[in-house]
């Protein structure tokens, strides 16, 4: 086994918690009951041969090479699929092993090509392993008989090769993509001899039903499935681990390396929140962070309609600080702020809020959590006490109903998806709230039980009514209410619960959902024993996303289904880091850990630590920087890793108010749409360059290390400490390590947190202190963080924005598996294959009346604007309702969008706007200015 793999023990774990002694080679063993007997030799130490078995993978019992003795029992059984039993004695070096397993090996090999030395898998290979293992020296049989050694390679993936003239048929593929990844994309066809595995049917994998998750790439024993990256660069000669920069779920991986070049991205058996499983994303679409687009040299300019001056270090930070200041200066001390990033790490967050609290004097930061899980934080605390989600992700395997409320799992959250359709098919009931008819309410071996496909802007009421059949018919978990909740509050909700206007058929009006599926599906919640809620963007991006959270909370609690595992109110973070962002102080009323600016305690001790007084007021949120910058009072920004010009709503409101900055300085990878209005350029560096921690949606703190120096020169960080220092304030951080110590010194949640600490028990979840010293995977568990659970009424109050003749369809966004938010990165990867252009879904009837066929170019018309982009027509999306996704800036998806927003947090309204359909002969107007301005840009770049 090379030193890069990773340990595999044959057999998935036995969740066994008794215990049996056997004997293996005449040495004593205990092993859990139910352990087969390769594993428990593997893990006493002794490597039995395998080829077909995986510790992923449940025992098939195919290749034969795992065969072992018991004493007293006849013949040679497979060790992988025979459990150990108590006193048993197994021997598995015998002489007859020996002759048998070479005989296998022997078979395999005869019809393999004999090219080890020019294969990518050379020094990677289980099949070259094991013929050294059972020490195979010849092969008897020749190699002229009848073959497999002419079949055809399938690269039609971007990312890795299906070689059939390697392949061994030992079906590890197959049952990874079942198993694991929950796909059924492969099958073996044929039988005996003429048996092959295929991608569909025979489709290739490219046309195939495959998501390129690349579990069977991982799990295939021999070169026949193999990342290209491998086969162009040949094998790692070192290996670090990580964690993903794409999505909240947070996948840690093992980066494999040859010298400073990323040659594969494994999955890490040992993160607990992927059990080396990933996606597509984070498997393999790194390949942004060596893209040409890079910006490695800082840039300034005078004017936005002048060219870039490259210019170095130095003089760039210096430049943007003397602007900053000439600013405060001018309009005032709270004329500027700043905005964090949930793609950077918490280290980087902290300090540019730091950076504002302490160099800009104000609380201008916010964060882009603005835009999508505020309303999380606001409504968790509220009700429980903490802004975030209750469990870990392994809490879903316990869950017997799962409801997926407003998220799309499959395509946001893939590694999760997959953890949640195992326990689908173990039986676990599924409930979908969505608009849309996602992945998740029919897939191969997986039926939602209700899929409630309610009308855009119809959550409360939806949520109102499940929770009034909970009340009305009994289903109210009493005991738990009366010990756990505040009563008082609960009997206020439970009478407003109660009204008839929140019944299941009154709420059928609006939602357009039927009552009877209200109810069935209130029924299954209510009467579950362990009941889970997960939600997304579907539910917080609307003018009552708190509303709605607080709407869950109060079920959840109405129901018993907090403090326990397989429950709970669980929200699924977008990006890898909002919970890091969001935690780490990045509000305008908010220091970190969620801890109120206004008190004066709380103050008092970061202006201690820091040694400056900190504004006790609440400084602007992005919306209100926006507003105070068009009424001509907020001047310049520092924007770490955002794109605010293309992911937030009212994009004509927001270039209008970063045109009238003067001093706009953007910190990224690359020049983006916000860009274009930018003073300063700060070349950031890549999640490959970082070193620090991301948190998951599951408030789990893993590391991100370097595998190469930053590619710009700088650590962000440091870029983010020099400003400061250029503006007055001594920041003086010598690692990232000590940001950490200094944020567990100031955070309660925090406490017991240091690089030291992660790297040596691998990850934990906050809270993590002297009361849980190995962290808190279950939020409230004999008691509520706020102390008793306080239910919040939740009466409904409609968004304003309406459909009407001229705005009859209402329009929802969503994301897609292959790419990532504003597509910044995955635009930049080969992932462009599955999905190169935002498409807007539309239903068949409502495509019809309008005249539009699929690939046709549409007009998307609301009250703000108008957009072009193709159309496709599906039943996905129902009647009167049509989506699309936000991944390319010259869509302009953003155009359309209003400036509604969430009552409690201005979280945006993304997922509702009124809007007309019609075919289109040419591009928008917004997009003609849109390619205007961006070959201008493109000139200006040119000429540096
Ligand atoms: S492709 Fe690999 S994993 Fe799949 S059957 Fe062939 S050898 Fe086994
Ligand atoms: S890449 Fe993933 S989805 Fe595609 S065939 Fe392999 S396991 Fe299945
Ligand atoms: S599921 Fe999310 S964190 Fe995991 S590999 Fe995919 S994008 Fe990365
Ligand atoms: S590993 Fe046991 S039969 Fe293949």
């Amino acid at each position: 086994m090379s030193k890069i793999t990773q340990a595999d023990l044959g057999t998935p774990a036995s969740r066994s918690t008794e215990t049996v002694r056997i004997e293996i080679d005449g040495l004593p063993a205990t092993v859990r009951a139910g352990t087969s007997i390769l594993r428990a030799a593997r893990e006493s130490g002794v490597d039995i041969p395998k080829l077909c078995s995986s510790d992923n993978l449940k025992p098939f019992g195919s290749c034969r090479l795992c065969l072992v003795e018991v004493e007293g029992r006849k013949g040679y059984p497979a060790s992988c699929t025979t459990p150990v039993e108590a006193g048993m004695k197994i021997r598995t070096q015998t002489d007859a092993l020996a002759r048998l397993r070479r005989n296998v090996m022997e078979l395999y090999i005869s019809d393999h090509p004999l090219d080890c030395l020019t294969c990518s898998a050379n020094g990677d290979c289980e099949l070259q392993d094991m013929a050294g293992v059972v020490g195979l020296r010849e092969v008897r049989y020749g190699f002229d008989g009848e073959n497999h050694l002419t079949g055809e390679v399938d690269r039609s993936n971007p990312y890795f090769q299906f070689d059939s003239t390697k392949c061994i048929v030992c079906s590890r593929c197959v049952r990874a993509c079942e198993e694991v990844q929950g796909t059924f994309a492969l099958t073996i066809q044929g039988r005996g001899f003429e048996s092959k595995v295929s991608a569909g049917i025979d489709e290739g994998f490219l046309d195939s039903e495959c998501v390129s998750c690349g579990a069977c790439v991982q799990a295939c024993p021999t070169a026949t499935l193999m990342e290209k990256s491998i086969v162009e660069h040949g094998q790692p000669d070192h290996k670090v681990i990580t964690t993903c920069a794409y999505c909240g779920v947070g996948c840690s991986f093992q980066a494999e390396m040859k010298g400073d070049t990323v040659v594969r991205m494994t999955p890490y058996k040992d993160g607990q929140a992927n059990h080396g499983h990933s996606c597509v994303k984070g498997r393999f679409a790194w390949g942004y962070a060596t893209h040409r687009d890079r910006i490695l040299s800082p840039m300034i300019r005078d004017s936005v309609d002048e060219a870039w001056r490259q210019v170095d270090w130095d003089e760039a930070i210096q430049y943007a600080a003397r602007r900053l200041k000439e600013i405060q200066a001018k309009y005032g001390r709270k004329s500027i702020g700043g905005i964090t990033s949930s793609r950077c790490t918490n280290e980087e967050v902290f300090a540019v809020q730091k950076l504002v609290r302490a160099a800009f004097s104000n609380n201008n930061v916010d964060t882009c959590a603005r835009v999508c899980h505020s309303p999380t934080g606001y409504g968790l605390k509220q009700t429980l006490g903490t802004s975030a989600g209750t469990q870990p992700f392994d809490s879903v395997m316990d869950a017997d109903v799962i409801v997926v409320i407003g998220a799309n799992p499959t395509e946001g959250h893939p590694v999760f998806a997959s953890q949640m359709k195992r326990r689908l098919q173990e039986g676990a009931k599924l409930i979908v709230v969505d608009p849309r008819r996602i992945g998740l309410v029919k897939s191969p071996h997986i039926e939602a039980a209700h899929h409630l496909a309610l009308l855009p802007g119809t959550n409360v009421p939806i949520i109102n009514a499940l929770a009034h059949v909970v009340v009305t018919e009994g289903l109210v978990d009493e005991d738990y209410v009366r010990e756990r909740c505040d009563v008082e509050s609960f009997e206020a909700w439970k009478k407003m619960i109660e009204k008839p206007e929140n019944s299941p058929e009154e709420v059928a009006k609006i939602s357009g959902v039927p009552a009877e599926e209200i109810r069935a599906a209130a029924r299954l919640y209510g009467s579950a024993d362990r009941a889970a809620i997960y939600y997304g963007l579907g539910v917080t991006e609307h003018s009552q996303g708190s509303t709605m959270v607080m709407g869950m909370a109060n079920l959840a609690m109405a129901t018993g289904n907090l403090g326990y595992t397989g429950c709970g109110v669980n929200p699924m973070r977008g990006q890898n880091n909002v919970q890091g962002s969001c935690d780490m102080g990045s509000f305008p009323h908010e220091l970190p850990g969620y801890r109120p600016v206004a008190d004066d305690a709380v103050r008092g001790s970061f202006e201690q630590r820091w040694g400056v007084k900190i504004d006790a007021e609440p400084g602007f949120r992005i919306p209100n920087m926006f507003d105070e910058a068009c009424a001509g009072h907020f001047k310049g920004m520092y924007i770490q890793g955002e794109d605010l010009a293309q992911s937030d709503p009212n994009t004509k409101h927001v270039e209008a108010a970063l045109s009238s900055m003067e001093c706009v300085v953007v910190q990224d990878l690359f020049l983006n749409e916000t860009s274009k209005f930018a003073h300063v350029f700060l070349p950031g560096t890549s999640f490959l360059e970082k070193d620090g921690t991301f948190i998951n949606a599951e408030r789990r703190i893993n590391r991100v290390r370097p595998v190469m120096p930053p590619r710009q020169g700088k650590d962000e960080w440091l870029i983010t400490q020099e400003l400061a220092q250029a503006l007055g304030y001594p920041m003086d951080y010598e690692s990232p390590a000590d940001i950490m110590d200094e944020i567990a010194a100031l955070t309660p949640t925090f406490a017991s947190v240091s690089f030291e600490f992660l790297d040596r028990v691998g990850s934990v979840q906050w809270p993590c202190n002297e009361k849980a010293p190995m962290g808190t995977p279950v939020m409230h568990v004999d008691n509520f963080v706020r102390g008793k659970g306080l239910f919040i009424e939740t009466d409904f109050v409609p968004t304003e924005e309406r459909t009407n003749r001229k705005f009859p369809l209402l329009l929802t966004t969503g994301r897609i598996l292959s790419q990532y938010n504003v597509g910044a990165q995955t635009r930049r990867t080969d992932n462009m294959v599955w999905y190169a252009e935002d498409l807007l879904e539309i239903h068949p009837s409502d495509a019809e009346l309008r005249g539009v066929r699929e690939g046709d170019l549409v007009a998307l018309t609301s009250r703000k604007g108008e957009i072009t982009l193709r159309a496709t027509v599906t039943t996905r999306v129902q009647p009167g309702v049509v989506y699309t996704t936000f991944h390319n800036p010259e869509t302009g998806a953003n155009v359309v969008t209003t400036e509604y927003s969430d009552w409690a947090t201005s979280c945006p309204e993304y997922k509702v706007t009124a809007v007309q359909v019609a075919p289109a002969t040419h591009r928008s107007a917004w997009q003609q200015e849109f390619e205007a301005r961006a070959a201008s840009q493109g000139k200006i770049l040119e000429t540096t």
